[in-house]
């Protein structure tokens, strides 16, 4: 019988990228073996370093290329050296906006043993997910300078949506909390008592198609700095939240550290679109201060990667990895580099071992 071979562009990146690439194909190939598939892998170097030597950030052909795979498995992308913001907006973003990923999906669950900084909360109240609009708002890039240099200066950066961007990213959180089946209730993160026009239309928007096409399923509304709150103070509130771009870039950095940190929070850039390429990485840098010492914690690609089998619809691997993950956390000191009490290829091991 042949097995179903699924092929993986895999973008190690820069920094601690590599070293925990390493570990999540450890694992991502240990479990294909266990479940009776296979992971064709093909490596690319797009990163600092390679800009760096070749002054190119990104091949002209580099997403098209992406386009003949099945899923994209990204380490990080940052390097000290390069300025910010050359190569987030001409390697992640481009990517994220080329292939319409238009779905960042951001689970935010505190595993067993896993310290948080919430007093009195565990994996009970800590376990939601953020729907993150991906290729819109603030990151559009729409906007420009003029007068630069002088007192006068103007500088614009324009949130924009259109209502196709955010019916399609709306539609996408209903139909995922419907899925998910746990609370069956959605809130839309927003600013509709300042951001009169963008978030306006996401709230019209939101409850139109809520109310039509998903009666069965709650809506809740939060501005973004009321979310904040709420997510500190009762993150049990939640089961999915949906929000624009911008917005969602900062809350999951918030709900990351409720679950432990950098060095276990996940993410998928997704395309749900039919024959849409998805891009799965952990949702840290590139700490490039711990690269290459073997500290860097791994479990956050490690779980990058179980959401790309599930994603490509192997959901029974995908769960034997987060059991094995889960069995884990518990073993580990903290989920801080260098304060595990293993190092990265020690924890690689351990979850490749459980499954
Ligand atoms: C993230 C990152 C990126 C973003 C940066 C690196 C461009 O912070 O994935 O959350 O802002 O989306
Ligand atoms: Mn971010």
């Amino acid at each position: 019988m042949s097995q179903k071979t699924y092929k993986i562009a895999v973008l190690p990146g820069d920094g601690t990228g590599p070293e925990v690439v390493a570990e999540g194909l450890k694992v991502l190939h240990a479990t294909a073996d266990k479940f009776g598939f296979k992971l064709d892998t093909e490596t690319f170097d797009f990163g600092g370093d390679r800009y760096l030597a070749t002054g190119e950030v990104l091949p002209e052909n580099a997403s098209e290329e992406m386009k003949k795979f099945d899923a994209v498995y990204l380490g990080a992308i940052g390097h000290p050296d390069v300025k910010p913001g050359i190569l987030e907006k001409g390697i992640l973003l481009k990517l994220r906006f080329d292939l319409d990923q238009y779905i960042n999906l951001r689970p935010v669950k505190l595993y067993p043993g896993v310290e948080t900084p919430l007093k009195d909360k565990g994996p009970e109240e800590i376990d939601y997910v953020v729907v993150r609009e991906n290729t819109g708002g603030l990151y559009t890039g729409i906007g420009g300078f003029t007068m630069k240099g002088t007192q006068h200066e103007v500088a614009v950066q324009s949130m924009v949506y259109n209502r196709h961007q955010v019916e399609r990213c709306i539609r996408y959180a209903f139909d995922y909390t419907q899925k998910r089946n746990k609370r069956n209730t959605l809130a839309l993160c927003g600013k509709t008592n300042v951001l009169t026009y963008a978030y306006d239309l996401w709230e019209r928007v939101f409850h139109e198609v809520g109310k039509k096409d998903y009666p069965n399923i709650r809506r809740d509304y939060y501005h973004v700095d009321a979310t904040c709150m709420w997510m500190v103070k009762n993150p049990e509130w939640f089961d999915v939240i949906v929000t624009g771009n911008m917005f969602g870039d900062i809350i999951t950095d918030l709900g990351a550290i409720t679950q432990g940190g950098m060095g276990i929070a996940a993410g998928g850039n997704i395309n749900p679109d039919p024959g849409g390429v998805s891009m799965f990485e952990p949702i840290g840098g590139s700490a490039p201060k711990y690269t290459g010492m073997n500290v860097i914690n791994p479990l956050a690609a490690i779980s990058s990667g179980q959401m790309m089998l599930e994603h490509l619809g192997q959901y029974d691997a995908a769960e034997a990895i987060e059991k094995a993950i889960m069995s884990v956390t518990p073993k580990l000191k903290s989920m801080g580099a260098g304060k595990m009490g293993y190092s990265t290829t020690e924890v690689g091991d351990m979850v490749a071992k459980a499954v």
